[in-house]
């Protein structure tokens, strides 16, 4: 087949309508659970000002040095896609002085992002998120209560084989510290790493451990951990958020390596990860604690934490383990048409059952009888209505009882009252 002239731009897709039903679902599914912890949704504008992410995600990232779709306005604006949700709600949070109201604010969002990542099974340029942030609470409660609602998320969509990975990479007082211990380490294996790694050598030591060159991999193997340089602060932090996992039964396993490809991290830092593929497991949710990011964008300290999933990842999971999906409801009538004046009659009969709530499915472009009631089995529904010429003419119609196989012409006034008797039937 020749190539079509247009196709939706690289990393980016069509959401068709037999997917339709994933998003409906994880949305759903989505909403039962925040609504249960008391989230309000929010919704912020696809662009927002550059250097809200500068401030944010930080120079030095890959999300800010390579992936971000920005343009310039008429008005001399400099705007990017969002590639995230935290710095825009942290951003609205001030914005809207949501620091007068009883704290912490719990916020939920569902929606698109967009990184200029090179394509790849489940990286996309154009990918959906459904994310949580609370705001305004430092307590470790929060961090596990966190993890607690992406985990049940992903469990209550059918997803087994789920586990979480946590580190703590420390605050304003210890990571300093660390920060010095990494760069003496990685300044002596200079030579051995990539270029891009002896860039982040000078701009940002900690973002070497999201390189994927294996080389690289080989010598982070022996870095210094961050774990290791904790305050006694973030250090009882992480004890109390361990133990509320525990409690919890969440299993995790504590990973020295990860530290999120974002700056905005304080503490807690999580990825939960399918264990289904051993050898290249990928993220279908991330998070974390981030004290300091309101303090950057010009607000107070305000302590918060929150994590977002990545919804294509998570369909493409829920396919692999056929997670079940309560597909589009089926109808319980199905309406074939025979002729001009029966086709021309339809559509207000049609109406005439919507208003009544009765599930109809038709097949207007298919003109033959045959070819409609063969839908109509396929469907499996209760009840067949057939109107032909001879009924048009003499507002009558069809009514086949898919059960009994009985049919009875009834008067198209009567059509509701006679429906509902078959549709009341078991
Ligand atoms: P993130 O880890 O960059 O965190 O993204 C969260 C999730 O989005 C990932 O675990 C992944 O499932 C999905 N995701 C990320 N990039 C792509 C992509 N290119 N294609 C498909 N899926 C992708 C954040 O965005 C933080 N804002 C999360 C957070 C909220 N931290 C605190 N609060």
């Amino acid at each position: 087949m020749a190539k079509p002239k247009f196709q939706s731009p690289t990393g980016m897709h069509d959401i068709l309508p037999q997917n339709q039903a994933y998003y409906e679902k994880i949305q759903n599914t989505a909403k039962e659970v925040v609504e249960f912890y008391d989230f309000g949704k929010i919704d912020t504008p696809v662009l927002e000002d550059y250097n809200l992410f500068i401030r944010s995600i930080g120079e030095g990232t890959d999300i800010v040095e390579k992936e971000m779709f920005t343009l310039k306005t008429k008005g001399k604006d400099f705007l990017a896609l969002r590639p995230e949700g935290t710095a825009p709600i942290m951003r609205s949070y001030i914005e809207n002085g949501f620091v007068s109201l009883p704290q912490p604010v719990r916020l939920w969002y569902f929606g698109p992002f967009f990184r200029y990542e090179k394509p790849q099974a489940g990286r996309f340029r154009q990918f959906n998120q459904f994310g949580i942030e609370i705001i305004g609470e430092d307590d470790a409660i929060i961090d596990a209560q966190t993890i607690l609602i992406m985990y049940k998320f992903l469990q209550e969509l059918g997803l087994k084989d789920l586990v979480v990975k946590v580190n703590s990479i420390g605050d304003d007082k210890c990571r300093p510290i660390y920060r010095k211990e990494l760069l003496k380490y990685l300044r002596d294996k200079k030579t051995s790493l990539c270029a891009d790694c002896q860039k982040r050598i000078k701009t940002n030591p900690l973002r070497v451990f999201d390189c994927k060159n294996e080389k690289c991999g080989q010598v982070l193997m022996g870095a210094p951990q961050s774990i290791d340089y904790l305050c006694e602060e973030c250090k009882k932090h992480l004890k109390n958020v361990l133990e509320y996992l525990d409690e919890l039964k969440i299993p995790y396993s504590l990973e020295s390596k990860l530290v999120r490809g974002l700056d905005y991290y304080t503490r807690t830092v999580f990825e939960i990860e399918s264990t289904r593929e051993q050898d290249s497991p990928i993220a279908l949710a991330g998070g974390g604690r981030y004290d300091n990011l309101s303090k950057a964008l010009g607000g107070g300290e305000i302590s918060s934490c929150g994590a977002a999933a990545g919804i294509e990842r998570i369909i493409a999971e829920m396919k692999e383990v056929k997670s079940k999906l309560i597909l589009h409801s089926i109808p319980d009538v199905f309406f074939a048409q025979i002729g001009p004046l029966a086709k021309k009659r339809s559509l207000p009969i049609l109406e005439e059952l919507r208003n009544a709530k009765i599930k109809v499915g038709e097949s207007f472009g298919k003109d033959g009888l045959k070819a409609q009631l063969g839908k109509a089995s396929r469907l499996g529904v209760k009840a067949v209505l057939i109107l032909g010429q001879k009924e048009a003419i003499n507002e009558m119609i069809l009514i086949r009882n898919m059960k009994t196989s009985k049919q009875v012409e009834v008067k198209q006034e009567d059509i509701v009252i006679e429906l509902k008797k078959i549709l009341k039937e078991k």
